[in-house]
């Protein structure tokens, strides 16, 4: 007897069998409503580094600030570093304004629409390329990214390591497999499948459309498939912060170029060997985690006689002003301990 649910025809070719199941299952996400580059832009540039339900926050209010590319290339750099407080891995923040500028000042604000040419823009790899090109203007252009790379991977059973150059042969199956019409949309089910069923561990095979052609599948060997590199293990670090303070208020320092979390502000961090001094109170410990450290950090405060003079770099800081600034995230926290503290003086 026949059964009502037919199993998806492995004789369909992937990318139908694929775009059906996208049709039915894809997520609802901001940056879905219309295919304006400028949002898929955005949106890709976020999701580089930052999971899908982070990401939808963000995106919202970034581009409620900043609706199109002209408005971004016209703002100042620390209301965007401002709007990107949270989603981490600020160099990208400073690229997307740089590239706007960029589009505005080379392409009269209209957005490039070749993979190529998109390239050529600050913070745009051939990931986020392929996906602006593919998602916004109709282009073949495949899209290689832990998702995708893992469900192509599966598909074919590919046995060798991935990641960075090892990726190459990827590329070329990712290519193979796009399909002429509607690449845009091939590339997001292929991240959503990735996403929602076919996952890291435990993958839901049974409401996968590809299953009946999945290589890694029929072998048994789907949580072991993509071999991935090896993570390095974290160095543990530990830091003093030392918040100055005059009054109500607070020294803050922003940090350098070279520096973690350029352009952004944080509280001073004591010299390496200083000593604790008489007087200087312990706020608390923040522990933070950024590339491959994981960093303890003690909050310590101590009371200034005099008020410090400003530089370009360093300011006295009202306590009520903190929120106002673009902040390191252990800086936010640590503003966060401050004002509970300074709220029991
Ligand atoms: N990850 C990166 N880009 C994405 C997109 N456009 N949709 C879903 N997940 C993604």
């Amino acid at each position: 007897m026949r059964s009502t649910a037919a199993p998806p025809s492995p004789n369909r070719p992937v990318a139908a069998r694929l775009l059906a199941w996208y049709r039915r299952h894809r997520r609802d996400l901001p940056w879905r409503e219309n295919r304006d580059p400028y949002r898929v832009w955005v949106s890709e540039v976020m999701l580089q580094q930052t999971q899908v339900e982070r990401v939808r926050e963000f995106f919202t209010r970034f581009v409620e600030r900043f609706p199109d590319v002209a408005a971004l290339a016209r703002a100042r750099e620390q209301d965007v570093l401002k709007h990107w407080e949270g989603l981490g891995y600020y160099r990208r923040a400073r690229q997307l304004h740089a590239a706007a500028k960029q589009i505005v000042a080379e392409h009269g604000g209209d957005f490039p629409r070749t993979a190529a040419e998109l390239r050529e823009l600050p913070g745009i790899g051939r990931y986020t390329a392929g996906a602006i090109a593919s998602i916004a203007f109709g282009e073949p252009e495949p899209i290689v990214e832990a998702n995708s790379r893992r469900v192509i991977a599966r598909l074919v059973g590919y046995g060798k390591p991935v990641g960075g150059a090892a990726d190459e042969p990827l590329w070329s199956i990712a290519t193979a497999l796009l399909p002429r019409r509607e690449p845009g949309l091939f590339n997001q089910a292929l991240m959503d499948l990735g996403a929602m069923v076919c996952t890291v561990t435990r993958p839901r095979c049974d409401r996968c459309p590809l299953a009946a052609s999945c290589v890694a599948r029929a072998t048994g060997r789907t949580e072991e498939t993509p071999v991935l590199p090896r993570q390095r293990a974290a160095k543990l670090v530990r830091e003093t912060a030392v918040v100055l303070r005059r009054g109500n208020s607070a020294v803050v320092e922003r940090r350098g170029p070279g520096e973690w979390w350029e352009g952004l502000w944080d509280f001073p961090r004591a010299a390496a060997g200083e000593r604790r001094r008489a007087g200087d109170r312990l706020l608390g410990t923040v522990t933070y985690t950024v590339t491959h450290h994981r960093v303890t950090c003690r909050v310590v405060e101590r009371r200034l006689a005099r008020a410090p003079a400003a530089t370009n770099n360093r300011r006295l800081v009202a306590l009520a002003a903190l929120d106002r600034l673009a902040m390191t995230a252990p800086g936010r926290r640590i503003a966060r301990l401050l004002v509970a503290s300074a709220a029991l003086d």
